[in-house]
């Protein structure tokens, strides 16, 4: 059992906080949040992963979160996060199992923010509360954080293979990844799938993927799968919310999965986590994701159009699989459609048009958006 270490040293950031504040008038039921803290065996949050049937989930969403946005905490609880089919949870067998963790910044936050944050916490024992300041300024570090204490979670036993790092102004089709989750490992990640070229361009109507790896020959079940939608083109922002001024490695982004939702495998996380101290952190984490995985290996990029991770939305399909930059309403009138029609749009919109990554020409003409707006699925 030594695997399990005891949390002597123990001491999160957010129970000391509130200890300071509060004294102990309140049991304090802030879940996990320092990577050294190594939970205790009779900590509640412990035992969900260590017990319950959830400890092996297949995928973990990360919903990056503001600590006042518990309206949107809550539409989201109430929407998309009920399309997950619970029933999983009591089969052992191919089942598909997730849990999700709003993270959170906890340092700096009023005395009635944490407050609210605990009495959310004791009803929903989601929250991944993070020992740092939360500003948008700081989506990056939360990233970095997280990533790091998903890492320390595998390694005390919660075995998950894929991260979905997404946005509380995220929609995510629950009922539908799951199958493209499978479809994908199917498709190009399993073990006699063999990729026998440097750079490999597959295209189904949706997706275009490319193969970085060192070997001649390299087979599925070794690659790992960075999966979103992708941008190469993206001139670096010198002004507004998201300017970098210190970028220099090239005049553009290094290609990567727009942050309004993006699947990483296991490996992925691990290797920033790993590494998060040494890595630069720029102020997009997006683009700091696609930078800390440009020399990867083995690295499965899939460029999906199913994933409308824009800054702002590319209209209602109905076969997103996330839909980023909407609001709580429509989160609502989705999921409502879809318990009545099973379908998340009462009527197909499109706003914007996409595009369909190139992987074989540079990237600054990777993107090349299609001309008509009236996007042509099977
Ligand atoms: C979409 O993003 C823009 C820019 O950040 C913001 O002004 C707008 O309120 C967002 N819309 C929704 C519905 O969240
Ligand atoms: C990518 O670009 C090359 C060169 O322009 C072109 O020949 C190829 O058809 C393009 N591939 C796709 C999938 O659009």
């Amino acid at each position: 059992m030594s695997k399990w270490i005891r949390g002597k040293h123990c001491q999160t950031i957010g129970f000391s906080i509130f200890s300071f504040l509060l004294g102990c008038m309140f049991t304090i039921n802030l879940t996990p949040i320092d990577k050294t803290c190594k939970i205790e065996d009779t900590d509640r949050e412990h035992n969900i992963m260590k017990n319950s049937k959830l400890k092996d989930p297949e995928l973990i969403i990360l919903v990056l979160s503001a600590p006042d946005n518990l309206d949107r905490r809550d539409t989201i609880r109430n929407t998309w996060l009920k399309l997950y089919d619970k029933r999983n949870e009591d089969s052992d067998i191919n089942s598909f199992k997730m849990k999700h963790y709003f993270a959170i910044g906890s340092l700096g936050l009023k005395a009635d923010q944490l407050l609210r944050l605990s009495s959310e916490q004791s009803e929903h024992s989601d929250i991944l509360l993070l020992p740092m300041h939360d500003s948008y300024m700081s989506l990056t570090e939360k990233v970095k954080k997280s990533f790091v204490w998903l890492k320390d979670q595998y390694d005390y036993g919660l075995g998950f293979k894929y991260v979905l790092k997404c946005d509380d102004d995220s929609f995510v089709n629950l009922k539908a990844l799951p199958v493209e989750i499978s479809t994908m490992e199917h498709t190009f990640l399993k073990k006699d799938h063999r990729y026998t070229v440097q750079s490999n361009v597959q295209q189904s109507s949706f997706l275009s993927v490319n193969v970085q790896t060192n070997e001649k020959v390299v087979t599925g079940n070794v690659l790992n799968l960075y999966w979103g939608y992708f941008s190469g083109a993206a001139r670096v922002k010198t002004r507004g919310k998201w300017k970098e001024t210190s970028w220099i490695a090239s005049d553009r982004y290094i290609p990567y999965a727009l942050g309004g939702g993006y699947i990483l495998s296991k490996d992925l996380v691990s290797y920033i986590a790993k590494n998060a101290e040494d890595l630069r952190s720029f102020n997009s984490e997006d683009v700091s994701v696609g930078f800390w995985l440009a020399p990867a290996n083995n690295l499965l990029r899939a460029h999906d159009i199913r994933f409308d991770t824009e800054w702002t939305s590319r209209g209602c399909r109905n076969t997103h699989l996330v839909t980023h930059n909407i609001s709580r309403q429509e989160m609502t009138i989705m999921y409502k459609n879809f318990v009545r029609f099973k379908s998340l749009c009462f009527k197909e919109v499109d706003k914007r048009s996409y595009y369909v990554y190139n992987w074989s020409v540079p990237p600054s003409q990777c993107c090349k958006p299609f001309t008509e707006n009236v996007i042509r699925l099977q």
